[in-house]
């Protein structure tokens, strides 16, 4: 674990590209489908004629429902075997490129100032650094465009660092937390043949990014998780307080 992320830099997910696209499936994992698309849309709300962003897009299961409403889709991520597989599935809704959002390749399909909104779904927590790819979406975007961020709630899933716990004596499901202000590099756990890195910063990491980059913040959302067949009340209870997502909704000042 490193406590100075400045200069780590975020890596591909080739090496697990398999199991990830194996896991979302063509059109996204049940996470996707039931809490982290429909957030990204209603913070994104994507309109006909409009083009679109979304970067760190990975197998690009974020293209036909952008499609679907009208506007054009560009994804960037830094797996080639990831763009080859969104490609693959999604090449006729949309556009994918191999690139790293930290430091975008000049492209056609990217022009500066070219779009009305952009996003990073479950994205962003592995990428690094973090001031720059947000300036990489403030460049994309025209002024008054639109970014939305989806992501595990920082101030209560901290990998590595967070947990369930039971009071006996209350009989009540809490939520354990051991570090939170301390930025880390947290490896993941491998499958295949590689390991990937989260990165934790607490919430005030995200809203200094977002200024830096000239994006006002105008909307948070924090989604529960939701209720497993044969929850109990405790379970019911716990997973309704601590929420799993968070939401962020910015502006590009003109
Ligand atoms: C958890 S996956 C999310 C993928 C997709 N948005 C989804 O929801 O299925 C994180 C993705 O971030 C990509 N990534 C990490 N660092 C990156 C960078 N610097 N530039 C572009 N993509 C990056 C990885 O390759 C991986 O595909």
């Amino acid at each position: 674990m490193k406590k100075n992320l400045n200069r780590a830099r975020s890596q591909s997910w080739d090496a697990v590209a398999h199991w990830y696209a194996g896991w979302t499936g063509t059109n996204g994992s049940r996470y996707h489908r039931t809490l982290a698309v429909p957030l990204l849309l209603e913070l994104l709300a994507p309109k006909r004629g409009e083009h679109i962003a979304d970067l760190g897009c990975g197998p690009g299961i974020l293209a036909p429902p952008i499609a679907e409403r009208g506007a054009g889709f560009v994804g960037v991520d830094l797996s080639p075997r990831l763009i080859a597989d969104a490609r693959r599935h999604h090449g006729r809704v949309g556009r994918f490129l191999v690139g790293d959002v930290t430091r975008l390749p000049r492209h056609a399909d990217l022009p500066e100032a070219g779009f009305d909104a952009a996003c990073f779904l479950l994205s962003i927590q592995d990428i690094n650094p973090l001031g720059e790819a947000m300036t990489s979406a403030a460049r994309l975007l025209k002024p008054g465009g639109r970014l939305a961020i989806v992501m595990l709630h920082p101030c209560f899933r901290v990998p590595r660092q967070s947990g369930w716990g039971w009071d006996e004596g209350r009989g009540l499901k809490f939520r354990r937390l051991d570090s939170y202000l301390t930025p880390l590099a947290v490896p993941m756990q491998s499958h295949e043949a590689g390991t990937t890195r989260s990165y934790h910063r607490p919430l005030g990491a995200y809203a200094e990014a977002l200024a830096a980059a000239g994006l006002a913040l105008t909307g948070i959302r924090e989604v529960s998780d939701l209720p497993a067949q044969g929850e109990s009340k405790a379970d019911r209870r716990a997973a309704g307080e601590f929420p799993l997502f968070l939401g962020l909704r910015a502006v590009k000042l003109e």
